[in-house]
């Protein structure tokens, strides 16, 4: 079986690399985590990967002078460790039409919301401000567009009269961790396919 070479861009505290990392170790991705990119020093995320013997790599927003040179910066990692697959799992900030270009359909981004409703910051909270009944989570494609990009698999998450902001979040959250996981694995097994540029068919 052939193996993806993965890089993991974070910015916080990691609970969705944490889940990758546990599939991984239950042989259930065909693929490694060959660096954990962090675009914040203080991220949680930095520990957990650490933990787990994957190298980590923080490129500083705050070092550099442009956008453009920052990018550059991760664009050399994630070129000399040939990665196949980025994956966004909490990575708070929005990748330049440079660095998308360079990877079509080789970057995935996990978001709490059902796109494309709740596009954006605070997702969770903007679910419960609409009062939607249901929300959940998305993994696509990025794109250029803010959580634009084609859609590879949702999971759809009750909302409860109850809920705030922070219930909501912990019960999408739960789902997330095994969506995300799911979506690498079709990834490395070359089960995605793209229909006209914008829809995701899974092939059987
Ligand atoms: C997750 O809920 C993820 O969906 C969200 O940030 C959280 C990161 O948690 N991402 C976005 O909102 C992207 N716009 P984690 O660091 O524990 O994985």
């Amino acid at each position: 079986m052939d193996m993806i070479n993965i890089a993991v861009l974070v910015s916080g505290r990691g609970t969705n690399l944490q889940a990758i990392i546990n599939v991984i170790n239950r042989g259930g991705i065909d693929g490694k985590i060959r660096i954990v990119l962090s675009d914040n020093p203080e991220a949680y995320a930095l520990k957990r990967a650490q933990r787990n013997g994957i190298k980590t790599k923080v490129v500083h927003y705050k070092e550099y002078r442009s956008k453009d040179e920052y990018e550059q910066e991760i664009m050399k990692y994630i070129d000399n460790y040939r990665i196949d697959l980025i994956v966004l799992a909490g990575y708070m900030r929005i990748l330049s039409p440079n660095f998308i270009k360079k990877y079509p359909y080789r970057i995935i981004n996990i978001h709490p919301a059902l796109l494309p409703s709740f596009p954006g910051l605070n997702a969770q909270r903007q679910a419960i401000e609409y009062g939607v009944k249901i929300s959940g989570c998305t993994v696509h494609f990025v794109d250029e567009g803010v959580d634009s990009g084609p859609i590879i698999l949702q999971k759809a998450v009750e909302v409860k009269d109850s809920d705030d902001e922070k219930s909501l979040s912990r019960r999408i959250l739960k789902y997330e961790h095994r969506l995300l996981p799911r979506a690498i694995q079709l990834f490395a097994q070359n089960k995605i396919q793209i229909i006209n540029k914008t829809r995701v068919h899974i092939k059987k």
